[in-house]
């Protein structure tokens, strides 16, 4: 009798340990094979981003139903670890950004992409000078302004082309409007620098703003020096106040931060992202503070805009 129940607790032991450790150890094993096989060009990863993001469909109605969503680092990199360590690890290549001309506390650079959905493939445009509409932006207005292309080893990396998918794949638009339109894609790499007392580094000078954009994923890189308290994204409904923090009153900044702000975070952890739609929101963040006042602080940011090629093309500048 004693040996009847011995064996039965081993079944059921081995049980829950072929449970907890057999899926995770054929989730790992699949995921490497199917990383040999992009590799060999066998097998298109992005299939894997599919599954992976569509089946969240929650995000999907919180898209549509408030404008905006909050993605994990984690879990935006979920199954493409790999190139996203090569990334990370690979290049600085935010210190090798061109300096923003209209800004002395950023480096910025500015790609572009075509989507074309049909044949799974990303098409990269010519750069062109980047604007967004006078009422969306109160202190550049619809100002033209020319960024250095983001450098090639960057813009096509498997990360970022598997990203931009991800993305995509999961923004809420219906499957006739993804295959018969075509999207743009622009892709902006920004560095913001701060030092105590000498440059003040604010990431959103503009205040409050939308970006000229459908949809837009703000998508945090890196930073260095930055006081943990610091660099604070908000995001507000359309009946916010827009503008430079310096030019609104304390109860315009009352009402903003009181009536109008329906989100705020710091983002920390590389790949931690808010996908906003810019139609329905609009987002600002707070000044960047050094931690230690003796040295640069450094946040760099890639953010990625979906427009279709009309929005795009239509946007006039002066
Ligand atoms: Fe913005």
């Amino acid at each position: 009798m004693l040996l009847v129940i011995i064996l039965v607790l081993l079944w059921l032991l081995f049980l829950i340990l072929s449970f907890v450790f057999w899926e995770k150890l054929r989730n790992e094993s699949t995921k490497n094979f199917l990383y040999l096989l992009n590799l060999l060009n066998l097998y298109n990863l992005r299939e894997l981003s599919w599954d992976t993001i569509l089946n969240n469909k929650w995000r999907y109605n919180l898209m549509n139903n408030k404008g905006y969503c909050f993605i994990k680092g984690d879990e935006m990199i979920k199954d493409i670890e790999y190139y996203a360590n090569d990334f990370i690890n690979y290049k600085p290549w935010y210190s090798r950004l061109g300096n923003d001309t209209n800004l002395n506390f950023r480096k910025r650079g500015y790609s572009r992409f075509a989507i074309e959905y049909n044949e799974s493939r990303l098409i990269k445009l010519e750069s062109k000078i980047f604007a967004i509409p006078s009422n969306e932006n109160l202190l550049l207005k619809n100002k033209g302004r020319k960024f250095d292309e983001i450098e090639d080893d960057f813009i096509h990396h498997k990360l970022i082309h598997l990203l931009i998918w991800r993305l995509f794949d999961s923004l809420p638009i219906n499957n006739n409007d993804r295959e018969n339109n075509i999207w743009h894609v622009g892709l902006h790499a920004i560095r913001i620098i701060s030092k105590y007392n000498e440059i003040e580094g604010l990431p959103t000078p503009e205040g409050i703003h939308q970006d000229g954009a459908q949809y837009v994923a703000i998508i945090f890189i890196n930073k260095n020096n930055v006081n943990p308290t610091s660099a604070k994204n908000g995001i507000y409904n359309l009946n916010a106040i827009k503008g430079p923090s310096n030019q609104l009153t304390s109860s315009e900044h009352d009402y903003n931060n009181n009536e109008c702000k329906l989100f705020e975070c710091i983002l920390s952890n590389t790949f931690d992202t808010i996908l906003i739609n810019d139609r329905m929101v609009t987002h600002d963040a707070t000044p960047i503070i050094p931690n230690n006042i003796n040295e640069i602080a450094t946040r760099d940011m890639l953010i990625i805009t979906f427009m279709h090629k009309q929005q795009d093309e239509n946007t006039t500048y002066s």
